[in-house]
């Protein structure tokens, strides 16, 4: 609180015409769990450019600084201190592991400066420590609903065309996220929960997690691929890095776009919607980057203004910003785009 009151001041002084004509500067710290991650560099972007625009708009000076944790937590803390250090007024934290934020939200209280969480999600215990933190992030559970609808619609429509082994039965796979992070938790139980309540018949071939990362999911998929073959009749990927990745398996394995088996992913990145629009995805559940990072902004500048963070967003307990999902397949492809 004493920060942003400074904060105001030095603004009214230098609105009142008595301050030098210098722009005054504000401080964002972004760590980021892990800079080479497709959806996190993606957000990480659409930040940049929105606290740029917020510059512009406001004529004041924003100094935003990323840090890459490259999957480390110790190095997230001393990032995080640096920043605390240096007097930043603001940290906007996607935290390494999601047990672990206590740590973060304690520092962030005796420096006083706020702190938003946003995509891995803190254990509400540690977020509820202090008021100052938040945390911004998608309904992880929408987004395996609207997996399995996609799944639940394509059986719907043409069974047979999915059903290859004609047994009535859907075989699938399912490649998962990192252990432990909430999207990994809820995509996979609500995407498979809503084939079953949809009355499909199914059967899990297996499941393993490639760490959101594409190569690893062409590795498990290419072991897949040698065990079961042809049985396997849909990969649900937790993200889209993975599908790819599925996908790159069974291209180099000699499939042709006919014989792929039903991939569907989550995030709408860029270049899983190239495979929507070539066909080799089935479809996608977009996590909406650019909503999510809007609300950041936006929360970020109500609490630098002082005024109270529900003016800005929409917060849930004092404390969250929930984005929606929404299914991208190749009908509604070109409507998504022009939402981008
Ligand atoms: C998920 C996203 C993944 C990965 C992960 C990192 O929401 O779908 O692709 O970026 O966050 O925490």
């Amino acid at each position: 609180m004493r920060r942003i009151i400074s904060l105001l001041a030095v603004l009214a002084l230098l609105l009142s015409g008595c301050g030098t004509d210098k722009a005054p500067t504000v401080r964002v710290g972004v760590a980021l769990y892990d800079q080479s991650d497709t959806f996190i560099s993606t957000m990480a972007r659409q930040l940049q450019q929105l606290f740029q625009e917020e510059e512009q708009g406001r004529g004041i000076k924003i100094n935003l600084s990323l840090s890459d944790g490259q999957g480390s937590q110790t190095l997230q803390n001393e990032q995080v201190d640096r920043f605390l250090n240096q007097g930043y007024d603001i940290i906007c934290v996607n935290i390494v592991d999601r047990t672990a934020a206590a740590v973060i939200v304690d520092k962030a209280q005796a420096a006083d400066v706020p702190v938003i969480f946003f995509n891995r999600e803190p254990v509400e215990e540690d977020l509820r420590r202090w008021e100052g933190a938040y945390y911004v992030g998608a309904y992880a559970e929408q987004g395996g609903r609207l997996q399995g609808q996609l799944v639940l619609d394509a059986w719907r429509e043409d069974a047979a065309a999915l059903d290859r082994s004609g047994d009535g039965v859907l075989q699938y796979v399912v490649l998962e996220g990192e252990a432990g992070h909430q999207d990994t938790l809820l995509r996979t139980e609500y995407s498979i929960q809503t084939l079953t309540a949809g009355g499909m018949e199914i059967e899990k071939l297996a499941s393993a997690t490639a760490n959101w990362q594409r190569s690893q999911a062409s590795a498990r998929m290419n072991q897949w691929l040698q065990q079961y073959g042809d049985a396997m009749e849909a990969v649900f990927a937790n993200n889209d890095d993975m599908a790819l990745g599925a996908i790159d398996a069974c291209l180099s394995a000699g499939m042709t776009v006919e014989e792929l088996p039903y991939i569907v992913g989550v995030d709408a990145t860029e270049p899983a919607l190239e495979a929507v629009r070539n066909g080799t995805l089935k479809g996608t559940v977009c996590n909406d980057a650019a909503g999510q990072a809007k609300s950041i902004v936006a929360l970020s500048c109500a609490l630098l203004d002082g005024e109270a963070p529900e003016s800005a967003v929409e917060l849930e307990d004092g404390k969250y910003v929930w984005l929606p999902y929404a299914s991208v397949t190749a009908e509604n492809l070109e409507d998504h785009l022009k939402t981008e």
